[in-house]
């Protein structure tokens, strides 16, 4: 199992020792950074691959994705008899528009429930769906993830966590009917990553979405610009189709403002299909693919 970045002599026994025969459905895996989540995640994804013909796997974290660029959210589904990962089937994407949940829990949910959706259209029998980090109630965490629960509705939901982080969170939840709640504790082979780290992550995984990329002019006049056509250099945005699903990204190179128009750097090479331009919250260098808070 090397795809999973793992050892098979490091999957935990507890991982190993879960019977999944009964498990089907929207499964939601919640835990703070680094505690093996995306990880755990993979591991069901293959697991889950062995039991059902149609599995999905929900990339919920937009900061360090794994499944495409980051300020992104992507569904992807097992081909058939497939359990290669990244997921060889049909795939859809949304733009939260930042590397963060903070500050942007709407566009969050509305990106999981836009994709869990597209999930249950491709008849999807169980949907793996991997999060963010962010648990802390401080800073929102728990009312995210609440919310997350109460409007996507999960059967399960895996905790993993090191100390009693999730506590809050877990109590009423263990008590509801409609939820099961699966805990585990992190491998302590689990390596925590520093700021320089994710944000190297985050670059080489625009780098590579970006390889093949040209300018693409875009007259904005045509085209629903939201919130605002308040466009900056280096400002990413999202090209999205009338179903809100995301054509391709691009980065702002040139700005004219008296004809209304933008050059995208971009792997989108027309504009057919193109609904909505999307601004994200992020500044995105087209050399180094460095992102930056726009309102740093
Ligand atoms: N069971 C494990 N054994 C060994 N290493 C692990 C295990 N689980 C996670 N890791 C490593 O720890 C790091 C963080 O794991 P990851 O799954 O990315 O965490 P999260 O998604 O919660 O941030 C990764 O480098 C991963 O390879
Ligand atoms: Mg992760």
């Amino acid at each position: 199992m090397l795809e999973l970045g793992i050892k098979p002599e490091e999957i935990p026994s507890p991982w190993e020792e879960l019977d999944l025969s009964e498990i089907s459905g929207t499964l939601m895996i919640v835990g703070s950074s680094d505690v093996g989540k995306s990880t755990f995640s993979r591991y069901l994804f293959k697991r889950l691959c062995s039991i059902y013909p149609r599995v999905a796997y929900l990339d919920g974290d937009m900061g360090q994705s794994t499944l495409g660029p980051p300020s992104t959210m992507t569904l992807a589904m097992a081909a058939k008899g497939d359990d290669t990962f990244p997921p060889r089937g049909p795939k859809w994407r949304a733009f939260v528009g930042s590397v963060s949940p903070v500050g942007n829990m709407l566009a969050v949910i509305t990106c999981a429930a836009r994709l869990l959706e597209a999930a249950r259209k491709a008849e999807a029998q169980v949907v793996i769906h991997d999060t963010t980090g962010l648990v802390e109630p401080a800073r929102g965490g728990i009312h995210l993830k609440l919310a997350k629960i109460d409007l996507l509705r999960p059967k399960v939901l895996f905790a993993l966590q090191r100390y009693q982080e999730l506590k809050t969170l877990l109590l009423p939840l263990r008590r509801r009917r409609r939820i099961l709640v699966l805990e585990f504790s992190p491998s302590p082979a689990a390596q925590q990553r520093d700021t320089s780290v994710r944000k190297a992550h985050r670059a080489a995984q625009f780098a590579q979405y970006f390889t093949n990329s040209s300018q693409l002019r875009v007259n904005w006049t045509q085209f629903a610009v939201l919130p605002a056509p308040q466009f900056n250099l280096h400002r990413l945005v999202a090209l999205e189709d009338a179903d809100g699903f995301t054509i391709g990204l691009g980065i702002v190179e040139q700005i004219d403002r008296i004809y209304r128009q933008v050059i995208l750097y971009t792997p989108v090479d027309k504009l057919d299909g193109v609904d909505v331009i999307r601004l994200g919250d992020l500044l995105v260098d087209p050399l180094t693919f460095e992102d930056r808070p726009l309102n740093a």
